[in-house]
């Protein structure tokens, strides 16, 4: 079969060395991303600070602008920051906890970092309800629907999941939320480069993620989208000089805020970072996502149906419909199994309560899947239970 994406894989220099399945962790890096770090080097070494007005500056908005395509937003909707910890707590500090709209609503499977930095907001009195899930790999949708209600201020919810790739019914989530004035925070990490998205459709309040997975962008970038109309009204508690609307005057006092999507900046850009990513959102964007879903539904439904015929349990939902790009494959004893893969050569990790977890990308082979799935059988064959 004649696979349109395989002369990508000249592009990413570490699939020469290893089978490399682990860009829900971290894509391979684009070789023009050497060019572009490059590029930064010298126009810091050449112009020194003159590099500030001929386009470091204004390097997160170009940056934003740039992914917005990726994640079905306009121009302008995106601010950059270093990750995703950072986005969410600017959109955080948009908001009060002092009055009756004051709970965070979200499961208990969303990943670890969302919890952490709602549960720091319970000393400005922010009250959090986590719903539970009953299977461990989906999200319990009607409870966190009928959670959602008017005392709601803020709903914390990843497209994908990190630890199932359970692909969440954000429009539902929307949808109830907005009824009763709640905003929702949609992370979108998971999900970014594999799965399409149409944030501005969705009509989403927020959207965070990050560029070291499926954008093959490296770490040190997480993005911030905020939807146009509200991007407007709000205003960051966390905010620094790069989001007043004149920084180089250095006004005293309260901050006049700029318009979006600067006024989400909080200080100086992480201009190194911002120039190593832009390697992987070009080429993402030169594949398209649905391209590129097309075939991670291929190569996800190969890996199922083998892991399957072998015995292993799949804690990874089977309808593709509600499954990002990662399969996870329970094995006893997960952690040192992984270990005995990646010193095969199969680079793939391990999450404790989750499994193994298996991700081909756009430039994944067939042959590369059959051979990380025939390493885990002789690995960690699952005893099948006699009839
Ligand atoms: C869904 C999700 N959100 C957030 C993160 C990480 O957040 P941060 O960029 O703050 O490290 C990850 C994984 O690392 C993730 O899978």
């Amino acid at each position: 079969m004649l696979d349109p994406l395989a002369g990508w894989r000249a592009e990413f220099p570490i699939l020469d060395t290893c089978t490399y399945l682990v860009s829900h962790s971290l894509g391979a890096m684009p070789r023009r991303a050497a060019d572009y770090l490059q590029q930064f080097a010298t126009e810091w070494s050449s112009r020194g600070v003159r590099a500030w007005h001929e386009g470091w500056w204004e390097i997160g908005r170009t940056t934003g602008d740039l992914l917005a395509p990726v994640l079905g937003a306009r121009r302008s909707t995106i601010s950059m920051h270093q990750n995703v910890t950072v986005a969410q707590a600017i959109i955080a500090s948009c908001h009060r906890y002092d009055g009756p709209r004051r709970r965070i609503v979200m499961t208990d499977l969303e990943f670890p970092s969302n919890m952490y930095l709602f549960e720091g907001f319970r000393r400005y009195g922010a009250e959090i309800t986590y719903i539970p899930s009953a299977d461990g790999m989906r999200t319990n949708l009607d409870a966190m629907l009928e959670a959602i209600d008017e005392r709601t201020a803020l709903v914390p919810v990843s497209l994908v999941l990190f630890k199932s790739a359970y692909i969440e019914n954000a429009a539902a989530i929307v949808e109830k939320a907005h009824r009763v004035g709640a905003r929702v925070i949609l992370d979108v990490y998971q999900a970014a480069g594999t799965v399409p998205i149409a944030l501005e459709s969705l009509g989403v309040d927020f959207a965070v993620g990050g560029s070291v997975k499926w954008l093959c962008g490296g770490p040190g970038n997480g993005y911030l989208y905020v939807r146009p109309d509200l991007a407007c009204e709000i205003e960051p508690a966390i905010a620094g000089w790069a989001a007043h609307e004149r920084p180089f005057e250095f006004e005293i006092g309260p901050l006049e805020f700029a318009e979006a999507p600067e006024r989400f900046q909080s200080g100086t850009p992480n201009v190194p970072a911002l120039y190593a990513c832009r390697a992987g959102y070009e080429i993402i964007r030169e594949i398209g996502v649905d391209a590129i879903r097309a075939k991670s539904l291929m190569l996800t439904r190969r890996l199922m149906n083998r892991a399957c015929d072998a015995g292993f349990r799949l804690n990874t939902p089977d309808d593709d419909r509600e499954r990002g790009g990662t399969v996870i494959v329970d094995v006893p004893d997960g952690a040192a199994v992984a270990e005995q893969l990646i010193a095969r050569g199969i680079i793939i990790d391990y999450r404790p309560g989750a499994g193994i977890r298996l991700a081909p990308h756009f430039y994944t082979t067939i042959e590369e899947i059959d051979r990380a799935v025939e390493t885990l059988i002789e690995i960690a064959r699952p005893t099948r239970v006699k009839m």
